[in-house]
């Protein structure tokens, strides 16, 4: 038995969650759900946009589902302060061509390894009528923790190469302790290449050559950014799953937002949500059923007779979920 906190957010977040459920409710695995607000309306109902009983619920599970949230002017961001209240520091973003999708290749196959506890994402922001500072704090403690994960989902994945990403010829002393820390630790993994890119270059290379990249990884704005670009490459956000992992939790939420322009249409693409519940399983160490969910969701991409708008079809979130929940039992 599996106890899962589910936060579904506002926005789309509500009808993937929904859709998300709906396929875990057809597998053969005990799972409880216990659910958790947070967002744009929990704030218009509690006054808070992560009220400490969601993060109580979310630190007692064995695993943590978010949807996604609509910001609130004002408010702190609640799956930011989230991941840090769980400390799941390594953001693990995989990205990977579908046949049928629209991928810029068909050989795109790489993950971000994004840092989740700092960076310029510290929402420590001060200043007066004149100036404003926000503040970008790197460690190299933190810096190390997450070069170490880079590292060590590279060998999971048995892959070769890891990439640093990161603005050191400017942002000299942060960035050169996450360069430089990086570089330390390449040393525990003689077998894996380690090379670094300044992130405006990097850029481009995702464009010009995404096939070569195996393991990214980046401080906490540059890996959000490259990472909804790196979704661009396959398709768009409806196929990039997430899962925050840190040493004794499990933080697991679609790479993209609420996407007001399309809530409450039923058109959202559930494949980011369904994949990311499918990270979930395989880190409470259900592989079979998650590689199960991978295959079908594959499948049901591939044929291609089945689609969301964003894919080009005219299907609803529940159509594109049936078909997966068919290719599965
Ligand atoms: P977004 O990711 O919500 O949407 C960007 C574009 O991708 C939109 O055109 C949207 O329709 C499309 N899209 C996203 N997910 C899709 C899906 N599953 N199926 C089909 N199309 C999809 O980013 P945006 O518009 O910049 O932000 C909207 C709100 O979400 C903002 O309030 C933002 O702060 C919030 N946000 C929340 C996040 C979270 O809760 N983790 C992450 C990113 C943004
Ligand atoms: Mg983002």
């Amino acid at each position: 038995m599996y106890n899962i906190a589910i936060i579904s957010g506002d926005g789309i977040g509500k009808e993937v969650m929904d859709a998300c459920e709906y396929l875990l409710d057809k597998l053969d695995l005990e799972l409880s759900f216990k659910y958790g607000e947070a967002g744009f309306d929990c704030f218009n109902k509690n006054g808070t946009t992560l009220p400490e009983e969601t993060i109580k619920i979310a630190k007692n599970s064995d695993a943590t589902l978010f949807g996604a949230s609509t910001s609130t002017p004002g408010q702190p961001s609640p799956i930011i302060n989230l991941r840090k209240e769980l400390n799941v520091y390594a953001n693990i973003r995989p990205i990977k061509s579908y046949k049928g999708a629209n991928s810029l290749r068909d050989d795109i196959d790489f993950v971000i390894v994004r840092e989740n506890t700092e960076g310029l994402y510290s929402q420590i922001e001060y200043g007066d009528e004149n100036k404003m500072i926000a503040e970008r704090i790197i460690t190299h403690k933190t810096s190390e923790r997450i070069s170490k994960a880079a590292f060590n989902i590279c060998k999971k994945r048995g892959q070769n190469k890891v990439t640093c990403v990161h603005k050191s010829n400017v942002l000299k002393k942060t960035d050169g302790v996450f360069k430089e820390s990086f570089y330390k630790v390449a040393k525990e993994y003689p077998q894996i290449t380690a090379e670094d890119f300044y992130v405006d270059a990097m850029s481009m290379y995702l464009i010009t050559q995404p096939q070569n990249f195996e393991v990214i990884v980046a401080s906490n704005l540059f890996g959000d950014i490259l990472s909804d670009q790196s979704a661009g490459l396959v398709g768009g956000l409806g196929l990039a799953p997430s899962g925050n992992i840190g040493d004794s939790n499990g933080l697991f939420e679609p790479v993209h937002g609420s996407a007001p322009d399309i809530a409450g249409k039923n058109i959202a693409n559930p494949c980011s949500m369904i994949l990311t519940a499918s990270m979930m399983l395989d880190y409470l160490g259900e592989w079979e059923v998650s590689n199960n969910i991978n295959k079908a969701v594959e499948k049901v991409i591939s044929d291609g007779k089945i689609k969301t708008p964003d894919f080009g079809g005219d299907a609803s979130t529940m159509e594109l979920t049936k078909a997966i929940v068919k290719e599965l039992i």
